[in-house]
């Protein structure tokens, strides 16, 4: 067996052994490359974002530098849940104050093309102590996500390669994709077109700790379908149609939609250190524990619209009962912080987290 995961790593450079067969729930397997694999991506990004944005220009993300837009959100929790899922914020019935940043993976293409899309939530008046040493009392708790259940690379390594192979052109790009087939099917995957913002399903697609002994994934689902339809070619939308139609529904109502986990049940079949393997529903079906409600409101002012560039969304931003689980959520620790950190220097920018909505001044 050891030789045929050698096998696999050598030739396509799949590393998919790292979860033994009598893995535990909730149970991490780091490998030992995944420190040096990390300081490699943020070295990586660091030079992307030199040469994406020369000094003295703003410097954006490196990832989802696109903002559809900076939205108020309550963030209720369910009541009466079961006690397995009273843990941390989602211990007691209440509401919270909390903005989502909506984005595109890609920065300057139309919306109406292939992508990948961001939401992120900042839940604020969140009490306790955080994971981070520097925000441990931050009253804010993140949940980041992608407009997927799945993500394209097994761990840091796989994707600081991807990075790697983009970084030296497109020729090198394109030989570790010939190499790499299940990369381009998952790439092909995640990229989406879509009608609006609020209307699809969002997938945090890597596991995070419920208290002791839980993992679970997280998703964002549109309370009442949506009625609006992909643009075809005669609509003949805007490079910014996702903004438009969300400040457009925003502007007569409130949105509603709902928040679930899914419990890992089965160790191997719904693995921690794998997200690119669904978990399936069948196995473990999602659990409503919050809704959110998107306020009717008008967002789209250039001030909000900073205000939002210059915010920080974390998984790591967390209580440690909700807990990043699993190498890419490891990974994510040092990159998120460092980028984040690099481009507020170079903005000559302050990083904070906000306590509630009246922290933003117009
Ligand atoms: C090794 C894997 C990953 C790397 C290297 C990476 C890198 C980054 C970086 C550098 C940023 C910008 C941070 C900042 O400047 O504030 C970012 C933002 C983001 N990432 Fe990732 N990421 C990874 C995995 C993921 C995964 C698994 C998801 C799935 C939910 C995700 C979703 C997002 C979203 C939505 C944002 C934008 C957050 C915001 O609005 O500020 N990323 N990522």
């Amino acid at each position: 067996m050891k030789h045929f995961c050698l096998f696999l790593i050598l030739a396509f450079g799949i590393t998919a052994c790292s979860t033994p067969r009598n893995a535990k729930l909730a149970t991490e397997y780091p490998s030992k490359s995944e420190e040096k694999a990390t300081a490699k991506v943020i070295g990586l990004l660091k030079e992307l974002l030199e040469k994406d944005y020369p000094a003295p220009a703003r410097m954006e993300r490196d990832a989802h530098p696109l903002q559809h837009g900076l939205v108020k959100a309550e963030f209720i929790i369910e009541p009466d849940l079961p006690e397995n899922l009273k843990v941390g914020i989602f211990r007691e019935a209440k509401t919270y104050e909390s903005w989502i940043r909506y984005s595109n993976l890609s920065p300057g293409k139309p919306d109406i093309k292939k992508d990948s899309r961001g939401m992120a939530i900042k839940v604020m008046g969140v009490k306790g102590k955080k994971i981070l040493p520097d925000l441990i009392d931050a009253p804010t708790q993140d949940f980041v996500f992608m407009s997927t259940q799945i993500f394209v690379t097994k761990d840091v390594r796989g994707f600081g390669n991807l990075l790697g192979s983009i970084n030296r052109g497109k020729l090198n790009a394109g030989l570790h994709f010939l190499t790499h087939p299940r990369l381009v099917s998952l790439f092909l995957k995640v990229q989406i077109q879509l009608p609006n913002l609020t209307g699809i399903e969002w997938g945090s697609t890597t596991p995070y700790l419920l208290g002791d002994g839980t993992a679970v994934k997280y998703a964002v689902k549109p309370r009442t379908p949506t009625t609006e339809t992909i643009p075809g070619k005669k609509d003949n939308v805007s490079d910014s149609y996702l903004r438009e139609r969300l400040a457009a529904n925003l502007a007569n109502d409130d949105i509603y939609l709902d928040f679930y986990v899914q419990v890992q049940k089965d160790a191997r079949k719904m693995p921690i250190e794998d997200p690119r393997k669904l978990w399936a529903q069948d196995e473990s079906p999602f659990i409503k524990v919050a809704t959110i409600k998107v306020l009717k409101q008008i967002f789209d002012t250039p001030a909000q619209q900073l205000y939002g560039d210059n915010l920080s969304f974390s998984p790591w931003h967390a209580l440690p009962v909700h807990r990043p689980l699993g190498g890419i959520n490891r990974g994510r620790r040092a990159i998120y912080d460092t980028m984040s950190k690099f481009r507020h220097d170079r903005n000559e920018e302050k990083m904070s987290e906000p306590g509630s909505w009246a922290d933003f001044k117009e």
